[in-house]
């Protein structure tokens, strides 16, 4: 949710816009799939049968198209429960229907059947293992069971996109939170993690919409099911919040520990990521990190992006007070890949855990 949107019912709007492009998502995809069929139809008769399997793969992606849709209208129905005072009437008049479609909304769709898959399902059980487990095991090793209690540890994963790693670390009995500000993820993690009733339940298409470098259709088709795991946790023990990282925890010393996973490259700036978790970590509390420096703002006109090095990075968390106790590079991790396709990425990740010293009093002033 962005700085602009502050007022309720620009935050309504929004919110419905977010739905009424969830809803979209069926019709958008189909006219992709039909502008193919079309072009296929102008083609020369020769290359129309040399093309019949290439038609009739069309129509399987709009099966599994279909199939990604019929699980919309649950998660809608579901996401008006959650910020009750955003859908509520505010006195203005916006319905669902005339708000009309976010522009990029519909990558952001496509994108969560891939988050899905990393998430929510036994497929992307690598991918967890390599992203989630190094920033777990070090959790456990910071706060071992038999001289902490737990419970009262508290952890922060902010960009905690479907929840996963906020859930695990939560379901290993630490008190846990995570912050997304992406309604798309927001939306569709309350429904995973409130909602789910069985193991395995869905049935989607993660990449149904990456058209090129397959194999095979039957690469571009792969299904998995989710939700690999019941999350059923207390409240006290787990929770989602929602909103900007940067304007919703500004309490000192608050965390005993802050949890990152591909998140310190979403910020415009960096250091202002890095700033605000030492504010917010308690004194002698721990940020453990794990992911790549793929600048999100980097490319984006009119965005004031900084893209410091690693190198650069380290002495800046260096100055800021931290101590780095653990660093380790060219960690291979993946982010949503499909592991058929021809093209592959792989990020070789940083991975270091930083303390905040126990005799600094930042929050002083
Ligand atoms: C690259 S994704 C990683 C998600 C998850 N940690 C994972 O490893 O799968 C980064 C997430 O951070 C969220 N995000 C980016 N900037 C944010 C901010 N300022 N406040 C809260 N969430 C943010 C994005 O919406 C996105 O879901």
């Amino acid at each position: 949710m962005s700085k602009e949107r502050n007022a309720p019912s620009d935050e309504r709007k929004y919110f419905l816009q977010v739905l009424q492009t969830f809803q979209s998502y069926r019709h958008q995809s189909m006219l992709r799939i039909e502008h193919r069929e079309e072009c296929l139809a102008t083609l020369p008769s020769r290359h129309k049968k040399w093309l019949s399997k290439y038609k009739t793969d069309l129509e399987g992606f709009k099966k599994a198209v279909d199939t990604n849709a019929s699980f919309v209208p649950i998660v809608v129905e579901h996401a008006k429960n959650i910020f009750e005072n955003v859908c509520s009437q505010d006195g203005t008049t916006h319905s669902e229907t005339e708000v009309g479609t976010l522009s990029e909304g519909l990558d952001k769709v496509q994108s969560v059947f891939k988050h899905l898959m990393r998430d929510w399902s036994t497929f992307g059980a690598e991918e967890r293992e390599q992203c989630y487990n190094p920033i777990i095991e070090e959790i456990e090793a910071q706060f071992p069971a038999e001289t902490s209690n737990r419970a009262d540890i508290n952890i922060l994963v902010p960009g905690a996109g479907l929840g996963r790693l906020a859930f695990e670390i939560a379901s290993r009995g630490f008190s846990c939170q995570g912050n997304e500000f992406n309604l798309f993820m927001l939306i569709v993690s309350f429904y995973v993690l409130n909602h789910c009733k069985n193991v395995e339940e869905f049935v989607i298409f993660p990449w149904i919409h990456q058209y090129c470098n397959n194999l095979s259709a039957e690469n571009q088709m792969l299904s998995v099911k989710f939700p690999d795991v019941l999350p059923k946790l207390t409240e006290s023990q787990f929770s989602m919040v929602a909103g900007d990282f940067l304007e919703v925890y500004t309490d000192c010393d608050e965390w005993n520990c802050i949890a990152t996973c591909f998140f310190i490259d979403c910020a415009a700036n960096v250091v202002q990521f890095i700033e605000t978790i030492y504010e917010i970590l308690k004194p002698g509390g721990v940020w453990i990190n794990l992911g790549p420096l793929l600048y999100h703002y980097s490319d984006m006109k009119n965005e004031r992006s900084i893209e410091p090095s690693f190198e650069i990075l380290c002495s800046v968390i260096k100055n800021i007070g931290f101590e780095m106790e653990k660093k380790e590079i060219a960690l291979k991790t993946r982010y949503c890949q499909n592991p058929n396709a021809m093209l592959q990425y792989e990020y070789e990740s940083v991975f270091f855990v930083c303390r905040k010293p126990l005799n600094v009093d930042n929050c002083a002033s």
